[in-house]
């Protein structure tokens, strides 16, 4: 039986204290539903303190609803999706993008997870063709599905070439928060004053049990939204205990706190692996995932004792995450376990 304490993903991390304690204080006595309580008035209200008043923030059960839902709401069946060859929309939500929006997802190769202008640029020339799908969204992730974070500027720029081209800059902010504090910005300083049109705003690795947000950036998008959830079957009837989590995630910074730990565990394993002859860092160590490559007979052993993903079987590289809750104890018992299985 592998050790319980998974490097596997932020995923399987509990949920913190105080966002139980807030479900818990939410738990008292009758309040309307589906959003229409306090809890969630006080979230919004959260939600617009960091991202700025004029935004539109709804709640969500998942980060696969947030993403489907949101882009959903911007497209036609016989427009596209232009992102990230790594993206969570691409490989990792069981093609419910597709089924859901219609549209057909491009994608582009990415050694760091990241897209640029020049490489969506292509993509344009079926503008116009009624052959052909038209663009209509440029989905990014930040922090990426490789632990990478994009620049202001380099959102800025995306931001920029979509709204020249009539398209739209969709961000999945799962990790959002381990950006930010990688970044040392505010929410606002990130994703607001960059131009992106539509965010899915991550809570559950950060220490929340469910629910995420999609944050509206241009209000105008928003219009009619409640109707795209409910058809997507995403609007949450106890909504105020999605609020009540968010509200404490929000509040004295727990958001950053957590994020940050994350990130300081992540870059403390990757420095105490990287010491070691037949372990190689192969992707810079910006928030809170570390990628490292491996003889795969030594990655067989650790796996006995610790759960993880191998990320590539054919380079022999592994992903290792940390998360609000791992302890410096924690990266000190894997290096042991790492060390013994490299023997
Ligand atoms: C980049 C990214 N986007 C979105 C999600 C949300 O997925 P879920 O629908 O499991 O909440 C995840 C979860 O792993 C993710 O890593």
């Amino acid at each position: 039986m592998p050790d319980l304490k998974s490097f596997a993903s932020d995923n399987n991390a509990p949920v913190h204290e105080a966002i139980f304690k807030a479900m818990q204080d939410a738990n008292i006595g009758d309040t309307i539903a589906y959003g229409d309580d306090l809890f969630t008035f006080e979230a919004e209200q959260k939600f617009k303190d960091l991202f700025g008043q004029d935004i539109k923030v709804f709640f969500v059960f998942n980060g696969t609803g947030a993403n489907v839902s949101g882009i959903a709401h911007l497209t036609h069946s016989y427009h596209s999706i232009v992102c990230a060859q790594t993206a969570h929309i691409h490989n990792d939500e069981c093609g419910a993008p597709e089924k859901f929006t219609g549209c057909k997802v491009l994608t582009i190769p990415s050694e760091d997870g990241k897209i640029r202008t020049s490489e969506i640029k292509p993509f344009l020339h079926s503008v116009g063709f009624q052959h052909h799908s038209q663009p209509k969204v440029i989905s990014i992730t930040q922090a990426t599905e490789l632990g990478t974070v994009y620049t202001p500027q380099e959102i800025s720029e995306l931001a920029r070439f979509a709204h020249q081209h009539e398209l739209f800059l969709h961000m999945d902010g799962a990790r959002i928060a381990n950006a930010a504090a990688h970044l040392g910005l505010s929410f606002s300083e990130m994703v607001s004053d960059t131009g992106v049109d539509l965010l899915s705003f991550g809570g559950t690795k950060n220490g929340i049990m469910l629910g995420e947000a999609v944050v509206f950036l241009n209000t105008e998008l928003a219009k009619a939204y409640e109707y795209t959830r409910k058809q997507s079957m995403q609007l949450a009837s106890k909504m105020r205990y999605i609020g009540a989590q968010f509200n404490a995630l929000l509040t004295n910074d727990l958001w950053l706190k957590n994020a940050r730990h994350a990130n300081e565990m992540a870059a403390m394993l990757a420095e105490k692996v990287a010491a070691f002859p037949g372990v190689k860092i192969t992707r810079p160590v910006q928030t809170n995932a570390v990628f490292a490559a491996m003889p795969p007979e030594a990655i067989e052993k650790l796996k006995r004792r610790y759960f993880f993903y191998v990320w590539n079987e054919q380079k022999h590289e592994v992903r290792w995450m940390t998360a609000f809750n791992t302890t410096e104890q924690d990266i000190e018992n894997f290096v042991k376990a790492l060390i013994e299985s490299l023997d």
